[in-house]
């Protein structure tokens, strides 16, 4: 990262307003307007053809003529002059161009984008835009946006790929009472990217907790790498997730593979919590900018209403947080700050009696106490007391317990005196919201926060028993071939080269030799048509299982072949895959697919109806630890079953976790050839007895052409 560059770009210390207007409603003449309204410090050069003054300040007639130096430079003329504009800004030393105007990538004028990045770099400037509205800057007092307003101040910062959602955001800041030092509408991100602006604010001192709406990444490698790095948090609300790639999708996996998957498991594995609404957002933000991470699963919440303590107590548990009877040492301290009838379990009920006295010696014995790793106060606003009055005593509470790196969140429910009550908390310090269960998710993203942070390091050790050159070679003959499909028994001899366990398998071209295979393999066996223009097998009735006598070779190695050329006629028939029937054992799926964004991506689920009709998988983006692995076997609803039901031996979880991180290993590896693959069924075995792989599907990427 070039630090004096970016500095230059965001934090200016002069700003240039190119295509400035003295004429009302034009975004000109709003950006001058925007940067003396909020107040800023160093010189500002409007830049006009015609000179004179604009909005009371000296004009000129290019940068070239400005007296002084330019940090960045606010470009509001029509986007065909901008490379004009990017040449003489380049000439003048402008550290950062910030292309407010449109009509560049978004309408198709790729060259046009490309020549103005070309022409910056040439000159050692960075690029924010095009088609954006600009940035925002509290602390620096800079509204170089045609945004009307700076945001109200506090320690986030928000970068927005939609310039139109950043200006409503940062109207609302006001109403919502979530403070941002920074807004920063990023755009085509033509240059400066999400990364960029992660890396750089993860330095810049005003700023806490980094927000981001995303519309779609470019580099997700590089996203992941980053914000893995960073040191503070990083909250994200992810759109346009619905439709994305299960069209093009050819194997299961693919098809299962929606972007709201992948990106939910490369945003874990990259430390980034998930916002699910532009409302959770804000409340996200709030807690992870004036709060700690939660660093453990204990959870106390300290309530006067039974109501609210029951509804916060079933939101704890919806967001992977359920509560746990706090120790019996708490119980019985807690009990000195209620009523007999109140309850010192968790949730704690003060009742409805609890004035500021319980509260906030509840409060600072339970924040105080080891076992609480975050509390949530809830309070019913009640005529008996004043919410300012509680609220201050829960801030006394925790101020006076000397605890830090612990969190706390608040909700009051009733009017405006709680209104009022929770913005005071708010500013100081503590993240308050009128719903519990709002309080609650904030608190889980402070978990979740803890949680993917801690396994954000991967882990992944790169295995040396594998032959990946043996594998290409087979990919190779595949090719050579034509463009088809590669085979099941070329899948597997991949998937061996990968030290894979697949079923012992063979191809046979007549029926003799298919004979002779099984009977040196022994009963029972299965047998599969064996052809790159048959994928779905048992739709073209070209698999027999469960084959007992060579009689039943013979006559299935007849119906099959009978089948496949009756499902198609033209279909190149390589013969049969002879194998042996696996064992049975717990049905899973293995899967890859090639990700647009974030590459290749692993995917896991238990097999049979749980992937056909529930799609229970789970996805990591490649290449993944063997402990990253193990996280994939518990994520899905079906864990259990690995463990072992209803008497049921636990399935060999260590064995599954290797394969898992070795498949993770060839999908990375084969990233340029191999596009989705399957190995499905994969059989697990009792603990100690491993796994194997019954089919293997492989997918090629199109030819380079
Ligand atoms: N250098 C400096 N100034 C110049 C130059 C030049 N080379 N050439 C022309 N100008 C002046 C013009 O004379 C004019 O000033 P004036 O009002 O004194 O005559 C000013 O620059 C602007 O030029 P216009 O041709 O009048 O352009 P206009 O203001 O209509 O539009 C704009 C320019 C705003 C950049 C427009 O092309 C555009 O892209 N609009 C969309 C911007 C946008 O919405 N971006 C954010 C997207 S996110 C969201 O949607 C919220």
């Amino acid at each position: 990262m070039d630090l004096e560059v970016l500095n230059g770009l965001l934090r200016p210390k002069s700003v240039a307003v190119v295509g400035a207007s003295d004429t009302p409603g034009k975004i000109g003449y709003t950006v001058v307007r925007s940067l003396l309204e909020s107040k800023y410090e160093g010189p500002i050069y409007p830049i006009n053809p015609k000179g004179g003054t604009i909005q009371g300040l000296q004009a000129y007639t290019s940068v070239l003529e400005v007296p002084g130096e330019i940090d960045a430079a606010a470009v509001v003329v029509p986007a065909k002059l901008v490379p004009q504009v990017a040449t003489e800004c380049g000439q003048k030393g402008v550290k950062g161009l910030i292309v407010i105007a449109s009509g560049f990538s978004e309408v198709g004028l790729h060259d046009l984008e490309d020549q103005v990045v070309t022409i910056a770099h040439e000159y050692g400037m960075r690029v924010l835009g095009p088609n954006i509205v600009g940035i925002l800057s509290n602390s620096d007092k800079c509204n170089a946006s045609f945004a009307p307003f700076l945001p109200l101040a506090g320690s986030a910062a928000l970068v927005s790929q939609s310039g139109a959602l950043l200006i409503a955001m940062d109207a609302s800041t006001y109403i919502r009472r979530v403070g941002f030092d920074k807004m920063i509408s990023i755009g085509n991100m033509s240059d400066v990217d999400f990364a960029d602006l992660i890396e750089w604010l993860d330095q810049d001192a005003s700023t806490e907790c980094v927000s981001l709406y995303i519309e779609g990444i470019r580099d997700g490698r590089r996203f992941m790498e980053t914000a893995r790095k960073a040191g503070k948090p990083i909250v994200a609300l992810k759109s346009g997730v619905s439709a994305h790639g299960a069209a093009a999708a050819a194997s299961h996996t693919g098809s299962l593979a929606g972007a709201q998957k992948v990106y939910d498991a490369a945003f874990g594995q990259a430390g980034v919590v998930m916002a699910s609404d532009l409302n959770n957002l804000f409340d996200r933000t709030l807690a992870l900018s004036l709060q700690p991470p939660l660093t453990g699963d204990n959870l106390l919440i300290l309530t006067n209403g039974g109501g609210v303590g029951v509804l916060a107590t079933d939101s704890a548990e919806r967001y992977g947080l359920p509560l746990r009877f706090a120790p019996k040492d708490v119980q019985v301290e807690l009990k000195k700050h209620m009523p007999e009838f109140g309850s010192a379990k968790n949730p704690v009920d003060l009742t409805g009696m609890a004035g500021r006295d319980w509260y906030q010696d509840s409060t600072q014995y339970a924040y105080g106490h080891s076992w609480v790793d975050g509390l949530v106060v809830l309070y019913c606003e009640t005529a008996m007391t004043d919410p300012q009055n509680i609220a201050e005593g829960i801030k006394a509470a925790v101020d006076a317990s000397g605890v830090k790196g612990k969190p706390i969140v608040v909700s009051f429910v009733g009017g405006e005196r709680s209104e009022a009550a929770m913005r005071w908390l708010v500013e100081n310090g503590i993240p308050a919201y009128n719903e519990p269960d709002t309080a609650v998710n904030a608190m889980a993203a402070l978990r979740e926060y803890a949680r993917n942070k801690a396994k954000a390091s991967n882990g992944f050790t790169k295995l040396t028993d594998v032959d990946e050159a043996k594998a290409r070679a087979i990919i190779a003959q595949v090719r050579a071939a034509g463009d088809r499909n590669v085979t099941e028994m070329e899948s597997k001899m991949v998937f061996e080269a990968y030290g894979l366990p697949v079923v012992t398998s063979r191809q046979a071209t007549t029926e003799d030799e298919a004979a002779e295979m099984a009977n040196a393999m022994g009963y029972p066996i299965v047998m599969k048509i064996l052809s790159p223009d048959i994928l779905h097998k048992s739709d073209a009735g070209g698999v027999k299982v469960g084959l007992e006598s060579e009689a039943e070779i013979r006559e299935a190695f007849r119906t099959i072949m009978a089948n496949a050329k009756a499902y198609n006629a033209n279909a190149d028939i390589h013969g049969v895959v002879v194998q042996k029937m696996a064992p049975w054992g717990t049905e899973v799926i293995l899967g890859s697919v090639n990700d647009a964004t974030f590459g290749p991506t692993l995917m896991f689920g238990l097999g049979g109806i749980f992937v056909e009709v529930l799609k229970d998988v789970t996805f990591r983006v490649a290449p993944v630890g063997v402990e990253e692995t193990l996280s994939m076997l518990s994520d899905i609803n079906g864990a259990p079953i690995l463990k072992g039901v209803r008497g049921e031996a636990p399935r060999d979880t260590k064995a599954l976790a290797d394969v898992l991180s070795r498949y993770s290993q060839m999908i990375c590896d084969l990233a340029d050839e191999i596009q989705e693959s399957d190995a499905n069924p994969m059989i697990v075995y009792e603990e100690g007895a491993g796994a194997c792989i019954v089919d293997a599907r492989i997918i090629l990427k199109p030819r380079k052409s």
